[in-house]
């Protein structure tokens, strides 16, 4: 992406991008990302940033329990970079480090009310399944995406 640069993670990362998250989001997502992702999963985790910061970041990881299998926890892009194919450019770099890893396929989930994320893993490829009820537990339903590598 011209204008941006990409990169693995680091630890130290999770100060800037916690302090984003909800705004990016547009409501509260704090919760759904402790310390934690950024500490042990940082290798397989991407920022991306231009001249004024982060631009956008992937938190992802491959599973330690099934060995062809990776997982997108978080993806986001900075609203003012959006539509330029940031996202598009953090998820090939993880597809080509879940390749390196041996792994098969990816995976990610979200709320069924998300349409942009909906939208934006569809036109990556992914199949869309769903709303899964009860997928997080009682009333929590959730689509599904999933894609080979
Ligand atoms: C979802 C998100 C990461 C997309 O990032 P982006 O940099 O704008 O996406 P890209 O420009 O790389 O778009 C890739 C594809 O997704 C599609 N897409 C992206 N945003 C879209 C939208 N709002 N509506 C419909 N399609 C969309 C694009 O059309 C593009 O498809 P194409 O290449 O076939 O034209 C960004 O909107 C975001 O950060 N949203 C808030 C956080 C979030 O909901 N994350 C996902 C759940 S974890």
């Amino acid at each position: 992406m011209v204008g941006h640069e990409i990169r693995r993670a680091r630890p130290d990362d999770y100060d800037s991008i916690i302090g984003v998250v909800d705004n990016w989001w547009g409501r509260a997502a704090v919760h759904n990302l402790p310390r934690m992702f950024l500490d042990h999963f940082h290798r397989t985790s991407l920022v991306t940033s231009d001249d004024s910061g982060i631009s956008g970041f992937l938190i992802g990881f491959g599973s330690p329990s099934d060995p062809h299998a990776a997982y997108v926890h978080f993806v986001a892009v900075r609203p003012d970079a959006r539509k330029c194919g940031l996202g598009r450019t953090l998820y090939e770099a993880f597809f080509s480090i879940a390749r390196s890893d041996n792994r098969t396929t990816v995976t990610a989930i979200t709320s069924p009310a998300n349409y942009t994320s909906i939208d934006f893993h569809r036109s990556l490829g992914f199949t869309v399944a769903g709303p899964v009820p009860d997928y997080n537990g009682p009333g929590r339903a959730l689509v599904t995406f999933t894609r080979p590598v």
